[in-house]
């Protein structure tokens, strides 16, 4: 696995951000909704690999607020996937959030999305809900949500 490092999102981020959302999301987030997040419970950062020149290949949205963190979008550049990517950013984000005192985190994924579950899974997390017809699907249907929930170590 090559060099990396994560920083956080800046301006110059949102159009390879944009671009990985659309590949990566059957419903992806606008340009509006990606900009950088400046708020002060805010986290939001982009993974890098040092070879080819700090190249972006990931990014996490998340936020806490009174000790509740919840993510609110991750993504790894489809090509790059299956290669442990998701679980680096993963992991940096639950740091994070500890780091900001989450007591939990929080987070909801579609039914159909095995691959998220699985990852979300083996960092703690676990399912207690369900949201009906929660999500959109790309034709017409409606599809649900897991409600995952993470303890803090
Ligand atoms: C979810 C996502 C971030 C995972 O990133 P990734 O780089 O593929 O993740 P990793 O390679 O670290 O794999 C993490 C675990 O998930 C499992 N996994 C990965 N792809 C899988 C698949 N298609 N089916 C089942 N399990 C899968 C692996 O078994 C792996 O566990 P392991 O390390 O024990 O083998 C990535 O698939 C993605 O960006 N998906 C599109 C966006 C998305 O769905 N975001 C989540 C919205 S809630």
């Amino acid at each position: 696995m090559t060099d990396y490092y994560l920083c956080p999102l800046a301006h110059d981020d949102i159009t390879a951000i944009s671009a990985i959302e659309r590949r990566a999301h059957s419903s992806p987030w606008s340009d509006t909704q990606l900009a950088a997040p400046t708020g002060r419970f805010d986290h939001a950062y982009g993974l890098h690999l040092m070879q080819p020149h700090a190249l972006l290949i990931g990014y996490f949205y998340a936020r806490c607020v009174a000790g509740e963190g919840e993510l609110l979008n991750i993504a790894i550049e489809p090509t790059y996937q299956g290669q442990g990517w998701g679980s680096i950013l993963l992991e940096a984000m639950i740091k994070r959030l500890n780091e900001a005192g989450a007591e939990s985190i929080w987070l909801e994924v579609r039914e159909s999305n095995i691959a998220a579950q699985v990852l979300y899974q083996k960092y703690g997390f676990k399912p207690v809900s369900r949201r009906k017809h929660y999500y959109a699907c790309a034709d017409g249907r409606r599809e649900d949500a897991w409600v995952m929930q993470k303890i803090a170590d």
